[in-house]
C-alpha cells in the first residue's frame, strides 16, 4: 500500500497527473530511508533535511514534520513491514503552463515502503569499484545540497561508470576536487586521518556522512571535512562510500588502482562496524 496524500492506495491506483510538476520539470524533492527492525534510522533527520530543502527550491510542504513522521510509521505498518526500504517523495504537484510557480499549489506527498533485498555480499567483502566520471558537481551550489527529483546528473554518472565496467562513478567539481559518488558520500583515510569533502564542495549532506563523522572520535579518529584532491584519493590507506540503504561500503579501486593494498582496510571495517552497533543501538 503507498501513502498518497494522507491516504493508504494499492500500488496500482497510485498515479498522479501527467501535469505534475515532478514529472515536467524535476520539481521536487526525495528522501531514501532505511528501517532496521520496526524504527526508521535518523528519521528525524531526513525530513529535517527535506523541510530545509523544501525552504530552499520554496516549496511549501502541507504537513508538519511530526505529521510526515507518523505517515512513515503507519506506511510500514500498512505493509506489515518491520526491515525496510522507505522512500519519501514531495512534488510541486500540478501546475499552470510554464515555468511559474502555481498560485494554489497542491504538492503530492508519496510514501512506498517495500522489503529491501539485500546488497551483494562481495561489496562489503571485496570492496566496490569506481571512476571517476565526466560530470561534474557544482563547488557551492544550492541544488547540490539537496536531493531534488532530477538525478540525471548522477544517472549519467551511473551510466558512465558501468560503461567503464566499474560499480560506481565518483564526481568531482569544476575546480576539480572530490564531491561524491552517484548516490553515495565518500570517505578516506589518509595518514590516519579521517577525510571527506566539505559540502561547500558540492556534496550532499548525507546522513550516514553525519552518522560515520560522529562515530569517528569513538574510534579516536580524527575527521577533516574539507576540499580533497582525486590524487588524494589514489593515495588514500583507505576508502569507503556511505548511503542510508547500503551503510558503509569500502571502496578498493579507483581508475583501475588499487586504493590501499585493494581490499577493505581495518580502520573501513571499525567504522562499519561502529555504523551497525549505531543502528542497533537505535532500532
Ligand atoms: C548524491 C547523493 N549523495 C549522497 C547520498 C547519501 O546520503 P544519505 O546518507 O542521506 O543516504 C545520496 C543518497 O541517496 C545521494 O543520492
Amino acid at each position: 500500500m503507498i501513502y498518497f496524500n494522507g491516504s493508504f492506495v494499492p500500488e496500482e491506483e497510485a498515479r498522479v497527473s501527467i501535469f505534475d510538476r515532478g514529472f515536467l520539470y524535476g520539481d521536487g524533492l526525495f528522501e531514501t530511508m532505511r528501517a532496521y527492525r520496526g524504527k526508521v534510522f535518523r528519521l528525524d533527520l531526513h525530513l529535517q533535511r527535506l523541510f530545509h530543502s523544501a525552504k530552499i527550491i520554496s516549496l511549501s510542504i502541507p504537513k508538519t514534520l511530526k505529521e510526515l513522521e507518523e505517515a512513515v510509521y503507519e506506511t510500514l505498518k500498512e505493509n506489515n513491514l518491520k526491515d525496510a526500504y522507505l522512500r519519501l517523495t514531495v512534488s510541486r504537484g500540478e501546475g499552470e503552463r510554464g515555468l511559474d510557480l502555481p498560485l494554489s499549489p497542491r504538492p503530492n506527498i508519496i510514501i512506498v515502503a517495500k522489503p529491501l533485498s539485500p546488497y551483494p555480499k562481495c561489496w562489503y567483502e571485496e570492496g566496490l569499484r569506481a571512476v571517476v566520471v565526466r560530470v561534474r558537481r557544482e563547488k557551492g551550489s544550492r541544488l547540490s545540497g539537496i536531493k531534488s527529483l532530477n538525478y540525471l546528473p548522477n544517472i549519467l554518472a551511473k551510466v558512465e561508470a558501468k560503461e567503464k565496467g566499474a560499480d560506481e562513478g565518483i564526481m568531482l567539481n569544476r575546480d576539480g576536487y572530490l564531491t561524491e559518488a552517484t548516490v553515495s558520500n565518500i570517505f578516506l583515510i589518509s595518514q590516519g586521518r579521517l577525510l571527506t569533502p566539505s559540502l561547500e564542495s558540492g556534496a550532499l549532506p548525507g546522513i550516514t556522512r553525519k552518522a560515520v563523522i560522529e562515530l569517528a572520535p569513538t574510534l579516536r579518529l580524527e575527521v577533516l571535512e574539507r576540499e580533497i584532491k582525486l590524487s588524494e584519493l589514489m593515495e588514500a590507506e583507505e576508502a569507503f562510500l556511505t548511503n542510508s540503504l547500503r551503510g558503509v561500503v569500502p571502496l578498493t579501486q579507483v581508475n583501475g588502482r588499487p586504493i590501499g593494498q585493494g581490499r577493505p582496510g581495518k580502520i573501513t571495517r571499525a567504522i562499519t562496524q561502529a555504523y551497525s552497533k549505531a543502528v542497533e543501538d537505535d532500532s
